[in-house]
């Protein structure tokens, strides 16, 4: 039997960008929510124990009858979230350690399990990213991502001058080499103590720190090395309307 798989699927954003009423884990993907989508691929993963899914708290009842209706042959669990994504996979990871595998409950400081974070908004992840991941960590990486390459050039805002919103015109910077540089994906997957370690290490640290992008982030500031694997065009994080438009498209042209 292979190692231990447990895994946190973060669903407790509420969607702003995609502009949708009701959160994004809820919006209807070519006749299922989204949720459904993420859940269904983790059915064909090999030693799997156990699922915690984070959702608003406003809506545990909709994302609990969600997992009822989808009959799921693992157990799966859900958690309310918290107001930032990192808070909600601390949730997640603290009802991970509720799961029973077969000598006994998962402990924090478990260096044989394997966990996997996952972002419910990439519904579409095919199941071979999972197993890289998984694979990967098996074989003694702490920390890993799936990554793709970039297709844009991508170059720095000048100074300080920092927005989200669409740009003014602004003054350009540097130009680094995209080459070197990767988009990161999920699921990441860790060895179970140090994901539990670094998680817990940053809520008491989160006042003076924060800012963290990922979980690998905060490994690494643990001092351990993350690894890439590949990750795929599918695993497309869900944001925008015209990215639904695609995920549509790609789950029903699927076969
Ligand atoms: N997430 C979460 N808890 C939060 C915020 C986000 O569990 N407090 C989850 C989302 O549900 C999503 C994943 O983290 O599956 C990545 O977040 P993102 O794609 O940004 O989704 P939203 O935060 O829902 O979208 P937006 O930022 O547009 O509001
Ligand atoms: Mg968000």
């Amino acid at each position: 039997m292979g190692r231990s798989i447990y895994c946190v699927v973060t669903a407790a954003g509420s969607g702003t960008r995609l502009g949708n009423p009701g959160p994004k884990a809820l919006v209807n993907l070519a006749g299922s929510p989204l949720l459904h989508h993420a859940l269904h691929t983790l059915e064909s993963l090999k030693d799997l124990v156990g699922v915690v899914v984070t959702a608003p708290q406003d809506y545990l009842e909709a994302f609990t009858e969600i997992v009822q209706n989808a009959a799921l042959p693992y157990p799966c669990k859900i958690v309310a979230g918290g107001s930032t994504r990192q808070y909600s996979v601390y949730q997640g990871l603290q009802g991970l350690l509720t799961f029973d595998k077969d000598e006994g409950q998962l402990a924090p400081d478990d260096p044989d399990a394997i966990v996997l974070i996952h972002d419910a908004a990439r519904a579409l992840t095919p199941l071979d990213q999972f197993q890289r991941v998984c694979s990967a960590v098996a074989s003694g990486c702490p920390a890993v991502v799936p990554a793709t390459e970039l297709v844009d050039t991508v170059r720095e805002i000048a100074g300080e001058s920092f927005t989200r919103q669409e740009l003014e015109i602004t003054p350009a910077g540097a130009t680094p080499d995209r080459s070197r540089l990767r988009c990161v994906q999920t699921p990441q997957g860790f060895a179970g103590n140090i994901i539990f370690a670094a998680h817990q290490q940053e809520q008491e640290a989160d006042q003076v720190r924060g800012g963290a992008l990922d979980d690998a982030m905060l490994v690494t500031r643990l001092g351990y090395q993350q690894y890439f694997v590949a990750g795929s065009r599918r695993a497309l994080k869900i944001t925008y309307p015209l990215d639904l438009q695609l995920a549509t498209w790609m789950a029903q042209n699927s076969n």
